[in-house]
């Protein structure tokens, strides 16, 4: 199922992800016994980790039984400004009692090859999936930039076909710098899929993306498409700016 909800403003837009966010952990909580969440990078999941680090969200959620993947991340080192777990850090996971153990970064460090294995090897720990079939995050969050790309699937790139792998590491020509991402199939076999698209520089993609002709490889975020899950747009009237009246 897939639907997109407007809202005023973009603290509207993190406070409906926050709320989102806690009823799907106390249902995957109540049904599985954790919850298992791949946190995105960028500026607008930010503010939505700050808000989830602060009362009253913060004691809404059982962090002992959350599990933290990301969706991306950068070819940096933990500690560096651009680190996507870095981020998250500080805005979430230091403010709140989440096990260690249960925090799974992304090593943007390693050699590909290691990254690849080591990743996957953490997923495959935690969802036990068949050989040959997929984890399946409870929750997946995504935003999605100017160009419409999510997690680190960029247009005009492998990554938009790549319907077999499940991590991918490789040089994203419009950055000139390597990217570490999970695949589409991945990101589509998630049961929750979160996309909090805010601000008038959205608009223009976000039309596209939901309005304009079939053409995922322009606009990744178009591939975005549940198997067996919800998609929810989240976004705010700025971003809406250029979608045919509700
Ligand atoms: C990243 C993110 C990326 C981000 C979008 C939106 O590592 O940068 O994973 O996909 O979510 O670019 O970012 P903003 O919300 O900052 O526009």
């Amino acid at each position: 199922m897939i639907s997109l909800i407007r809202f005023p403003d973009a603290q509207s837009v993190f406070e409906e992800a926050a709320e989102r966010w806690i009823r799907i952990a106390s249902q995957a909580v109540a049904e599985s016994g954790s919850f298992s969440v791949a946190l995105s990078g960028g500026s607008t999941p930010r503010s939505l980790y700050e808000l989830l680090a602060s009362a009253p969200y913060r004691d809404q959620v059982d962090w002992e039984k959350t599990h933290v993947f990301w969706g991306d991340e950068r070819r940096v080192a933990r500690d560096d400004e651009q680190s996507n777990y870095r981020m998250a850090y500080e805005s979430l996971l230091s403010h709140v009692p989440i096990p260690g153990s249960q925090i799974h970064p992304i090593d943007g460090m390693g050699l590909s090859s290691g990254i690849v294995r080591d990743y996957d090897d953490a997923m495959w720990k935690h969802f036990r999936y068949e050989r040959g079939g997929w984890p399946r995050f409870d929750l997946m969050l995504l935003g999605m930039g100017e160009d419409g790309h999510v997690a680190s699937i960029f247009p005009g790139t492998r990554t938009v076909s790549d319907l077999s792998s499940r991590v991918i590491v490789y040089q994203v020509p419009q950055l000139g710098v390597e990217r570490i991402t999970l695949s589409l199939p991945v990101i589509n076999h998630a049961r929750n899929i979160l996309i909090m698209v805010a601000g008038e520089s959205k608009a223009a993609a976000l039309y596209e993306v939901l309005h304009g002709e079939a053409q995922p490889s322009r606009y990744p975020a178009q591939a975005v498409s549940p198997v067996d899950g919800e998609l929810v747009w989240l976004v705010d009237q700025a971003a809406a700016a250029n979608l045919p009246p509700e």
